[in-house]
């Protein structure tokens, strides 16, 4: 199997977000029609809150049922602090859809032991995929964001967890945040059948042009994401795509 890399450049954000919802709806709808589900891991962050939100608005008669949701990664704080990604995704999507709670795997964030969190996380992973040792989880879809210095899902520039290659999930630390995050390594990241990455607005543009324009040494971490046996899709609005050569 081989990768195929796709950029989608849409004027504004609204349209970027609308974009983004209908590639969203017809994965999940192939995924389900292919194989009776449709497993997402959802990003966090900003970005996609307005995606969520769209999701929610417009889509509330999705086959939510058979739509399996997980998260690519997860501040180390409680379910209902500021920082959580899960609070987002609850708020903006979740408490606002019927998708049954047993087809939502939370990170128990709010254990004081990241690494257990990331442990107990994996260990759920496996089980829902079924997994054998040494098996990746294959998602339907994986969301991302990039963040200004180039990182991914919580895998930052400097960072251990880059030459994970084993784990599924991994306790992360992140200096410049003075704590550990938890996420996805780079194999699940890269065994997805697709990974949609959102970028917007102009802060974006430095680093998307370093990303997807040039050869970096070392590659920043949202580089390393190339959906081996998969599809890359990349979705941006005009400003964060103002740098890219066209
Ligand atoms: C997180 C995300 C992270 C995010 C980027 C971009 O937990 O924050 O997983 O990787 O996607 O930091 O964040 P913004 O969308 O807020 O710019």
């Amino acid at each position: 199997m081989s990768s195929t890399r796709t950029i989608q450049i849409l004027p504004t954000p609204a349209d970027l977000f609308d974009a983004a919802t209908e590639e969203f709806v017809r994965a999940g709808k192939a995924a389900i029609a292919a194989h009776a589900r449709f497993t997402v891991a959802l990003s966090g962050g900003s970005t996609p809150k307005s995606l969520y939100s769209l999701l929610a608005a417009k889509h509330a008669a999705f086959d939510w049922n058979h739509t399996f949701l997980f998260f690519g990664d997860e501040r180390h704080v409680p379910p209902d602090h500021p920082d959580s990604n899960y609070r987002m995704v609850n708020e903006a999507l979740l408490t606002r859809i019927s998708v049954p709670a047993e087809n939502v795997f939370r990170v128990k964030a709010e254990n004081p032991d990241a690494a257990a969190a990331a442990l107990n996380y994996e260990n759920e992973l496996r089980r829902f995929f079924a997994l054998q040792s040494g098996e990746f989880p294959r998602f339907d879809l994986i969301l991302l964001g990039m963040g200004p210095d180039g990182h991914t899902a919580s895998l930052f520039p400097g960072s251990e967890g880059l030459r994970e290659q084993s784990r599924l999930v991994i306790a992360n630390w992140v200096e410049k945040f003075n704590t550990h995050r938890i996420t996805f390594t780079f194999p699940v990241l890269n065994h997805a059948a697709q990974v949609m990455f959102m970028a917007s607005g102009p802060d974006k543009a430095d680093m998307v042009h370093q990303i997807l324009g040039g050869k970096n040494d070392p590659p920043y971490p949202s580089q390393l994401v190339q959906a081996a046996d998969g599809t890359l899709l990349w979705m941006l609005d005009e400003t964060a795509a103002a740098k890219l050569t066209r």
